[in-house]
């Protein structure tokens, strides 16, 4: 596995950095989309007023549109285009080749097509390999040498020149829709998240129409809702939140208590599926500006190993994510509060019940609160036990959480999520 960077700097000092208290108000920099939200984004008649589509068709002045998209949100593309061609003349072409994990092969043919067609306007529009498929592929076609396997997170990447991009996401998990980061798969298995120094690939758009998510399924809905709630707590708990970045990430967590149930239950139930869109979008946004968390780097390593949805496992890592950050942190009280859990004479007591809040709520949408309930087998896990000691503490999700982590804990935490017990944080690992 290849370090999430190449950067010497970042490697050594950037953790750190990253978790000092200090450094924090040195500057705070906030970036998110443009963002448009509901059933009337694609109106094929001019409306009273300018709308979307009039606001976004002014950035495309060669009247030449590009679609990035998979092989399932393809049919949304016509949805899209309709109004942009009838009301401002715009022309589009389409690709529809993206793939999960977003492999770099794919990302190269789509530049080359980019690049062929010329267009000033990039549509996103998919799941978020789709969307990092784009915003790479936007990359390599404003600079075409470009290899992003060694980019740099310092150096800025001068986007912008040749097109602007919008996304258009048709699940409600990712967040990429406003991140600035695209996570890049190598042939040699490497998962890579490409960023600049700058948050440059912020879209300059998200369009959300909830049209788009209706008919997901219901374990993709609870799967990409777990992602959006884990993205929360991460962007809440992280050392490099801060108020801007927790407000919005506590309001997330209460609309995924309560809407993400509904969406799981009737997958054509409108009205959940915006809240969840809106949601998934608000959770990317802490996620994006503060960074994520440990969840997520112990996640990464599960579930590429074994193949288990992102989501999924994200959030199954998440009580003990917030467990070894109660070493460092009462931030975890606040959540307390928010999910009125909080014993006023015990923090531990706290903590606990917020653990049990959350793990009752992945149960309620058949979510795995143990790793023996995704298939992993006792004997794979620990075959692989040094595989993931390896990996784990070079993800990016590490690197923005707090606490340095040793190897027998990192142990403990896999072993201990096997069976879904949590960690005991007087024994004389967590001491
Ligand atoms: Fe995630």
């Amino acid at each position: 596995m290849t370090y999430w960077t190449h950067e010497y700097l970042l490697k050594t000092w950037g953790g750190p950095m990253v978790q000092a208290e200090f450094l924090k108000d040195v500057m705070k920099p906030f970036f998110v989309p443009r963002v448009f939200s509901g059933f009337n984004l694609f109106l094929d008649e001019p409306q009273l007023l300018p709308d979307a589509v009039d606001l976004i068709a002014r950035e495309c002045k060669t009247k030449r549109a590009f679609i990035v998209t998979d092989e399932y949100a393809v049919r949304f593309a016509e949805k899209v285009m309709s109004p942009y061609q009838k009301r401002h003349g715009i022309s589009f072409e389409t690709w529809a080749k993206a793939q999960p994990d977003a492999p770099i092969d794919t990302v190269k043919d789509c530049a080359a097509q980019i690049q062929r067609f010329k267009p000033d306007l990039i549509f996103a529009l998919g799941g978020g390999s789709a969307m990092d498929t784009a915003k790479a592929a936007w990359l390599l076609y404003e600079h075409p040498g470009v290899k992003l396997e060694i980019l740099s997170p310092l150096v800025p990447l001068n986007l912008r020149n040749k097109a602007k991009l919008a996304a258009i996401p048709t699940t409600s998990g990712t967040g990429s829709e406003v991140s600035g980061v695209a996570v890049i798969s190598f042939p040699d298995g490497v998962k890579l998240p490409v960023a600049g120094a700058l948050p440059e690939f912020v879209p300059d758009f998200a369009l959300l129409d909830p049209s788009l998510t209706v008919g997901m399924p219901p374990e993709l809905t609870a799967g990409t809702g777990a992602d959006a709630l884990a993205h929360a707590i991460d962007g809440f708990m992280a050392p490099k939140s801060d108020e801007i970045n927790q407000a919005i990430a506590k309001k997330t967590i209460e609309m995924i208590f309560k809407w993400l149930p509904r969406a799981y239950a009737d997958g054509s139930d409108i009205m959940p599926r915006m809240k969840m869109q809106q949601a998934a979008m608000m959770a990317g946004i802490p996620l994006a500006n503060a960074g994520s968390g440990i969840s997520h780097a112990l996640g990464h390593t599960v579930g590429g190993l074994f193949h288990i949805h992102h989501g999924v496992m994200v959030l199954l890592f998440i009580p003990y994510e917030l467990q070894v950050y109660s070493k460092v942190t009462d931030r975890y009280l606040e959540l307390c509060d928010l999910l009125g859990v909080r014993d006023p004479d015990s923090d531990e007591q706290s903590l606990s019940n917020l653990i049990e809040k959350i793990r009752d709520f992945m149960k309620s949408l058949n979510l795995p609160t143990a790793l023996k309930e995704t298939g992993v087998k006792l004997d794979d896990l620990e075959k692989n036990m040094d595989v993931m000691l390896a990996q784990t503490p070079t993800d990016p999700g590490f690197y923005f959480g707090w606490y340095d982590l040793n190897n027998d804990q990192f142990k403990d935490i896999f072993l201990r999520a096997f069976e879904g017990k949590l960690l005991d944080m007087q024994s004389e690992i967590w001491r």
